[in-house]
């Protein structure tokens, strides 16, 4: 009975008005999932036929910690027309058990006083994984810049400027057997007025790795194009197998792109606009 009493009054309209939009008489549902983070509704009436209720609900519904706001190290001056003629690296006796066990700080050579036992200039910061042989005595390994190690223990520090080629937020990553410590940016890596690194640098990133496990470690940093940031690595091999890599991922790239071969943007010490280094030849003109 209250039905036909309702259909009835569903209908009478239709004879009220000819060719107004007729009510629906019916509802269906639709659940569509939207990007919005609240569940909504939307209802959509044609002229004729049953009108669509949308029920908009959030896709997924974990909610991602805000991400940490990448450092903004900062860079250097350099001299003008300074040729990219790699990055300089050095060679230093690090004794098993040394270096790389974590008990020993990547400011080891700068505390000791240590002299490098080679130094060279290298565009690659990266050699792989080696195993040992039968026999490691007098086990050697080519490294970077034709720099060639005792295999069994060594220490390397590659340090200059790496010359940021767009704005953005860089992703800086290394991995290592045994350990790297990466020290980027003015003060960080090395003084903007006299080149030196600070023993009390804290590192922005550690990796380290053995017995084939190398595991990544990745840090955010902001960087503006066309400056020049002094960056240092201080990789160590404390006893036995070997291996490093040291990648800067740059915006707009996807992840397997980074680089390890910064050909023509990186730079040695000596193109820094070193405001002792200023001075002395200021003075002497
Ligand atoms: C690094 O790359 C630059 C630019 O191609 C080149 O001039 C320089 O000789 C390279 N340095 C080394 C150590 O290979
Ligand atoms: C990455 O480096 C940071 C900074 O030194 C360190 O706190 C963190 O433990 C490292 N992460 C891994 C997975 O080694
Ligand atoms: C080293 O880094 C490069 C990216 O430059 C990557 O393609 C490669 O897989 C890495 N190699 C190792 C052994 O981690
Ligand atoms: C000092 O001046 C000499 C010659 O004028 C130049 O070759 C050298 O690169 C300068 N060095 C520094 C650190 O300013």
């Amino acid at each position: 009975m209250v039905t036909l009493i309702q259909a009835a009054l569903f209908v009478a309209p239709l004879f009220a008005s000819k060719g107004a939009c007729q009510r629906p008489t019916s509802t269906t549902t639709t659940i569509i999932p939207w990007t919005g983070t609240y569940t909504t509704s939307t209802t959509f009436t044609p002229c004729t036929g049953p009108a669509t209720v949308f029920i908009e609900t959030p896709i997924g519904t974990t909610t991602c910690p805000p991400a940490p706001t990448p450092t903004r190290p900062a860079p250097c001056e350099t001299y003008p027309d300074c040729a990219a003629s790699g990055l300089n690296i050095d060679y230093y006796a690090n004794p098993v058990g040394g270096f790389g066990t974590g008990n020993t700080p990547p400011s080891f050579y700068i505390t000791e006083g240590l002299s490098p036992l080679d130094s060279s200039l290298t565009n690659v910061t990266f050699f792989p994984q080696d195993m040992p042989p039968a026999n490691p005595s007098g086990w050697t390994r080519d490294t970077n810049g034709g720099i060639i190690v005792n295999a069994n223990n060594f220490a390397l520090v590659y340090y200059g400027f790496y010359r940021a080629p767009t704005t953005g937020v860089f992703t800086i990553c290394s991995s290592s057997d045994n350990e790297n410590d990466v020290f980027f940016g003015r003060g960080n890596a090395f003084s903007c007025d006299n080149g030196k690194p600070s023993p009390d640098a804290k590192p922005l990133q550690v990796s380290r790795g053995g017995s084939y496990v190398n595991p990544i470690n990745c840090t955010d940093v902001y960087l503006v194009g066309g400056r020049y940031y002094p960056v240092r690595n201080v990789m160590g091999n404390f006893g036995g197998p070997s291996a490093f890599n040291f990648t800067i991922w740059e915006p707009e790239v996807p992840f397997e792109d980074r680089k390890n071969d910064f050909t023509g943007n990186v730079y040695p010490l000596s193109c820094g606009w070193l405001s002792n280094a200023r001075n002395k030849n200021a003075t002497k003109a």
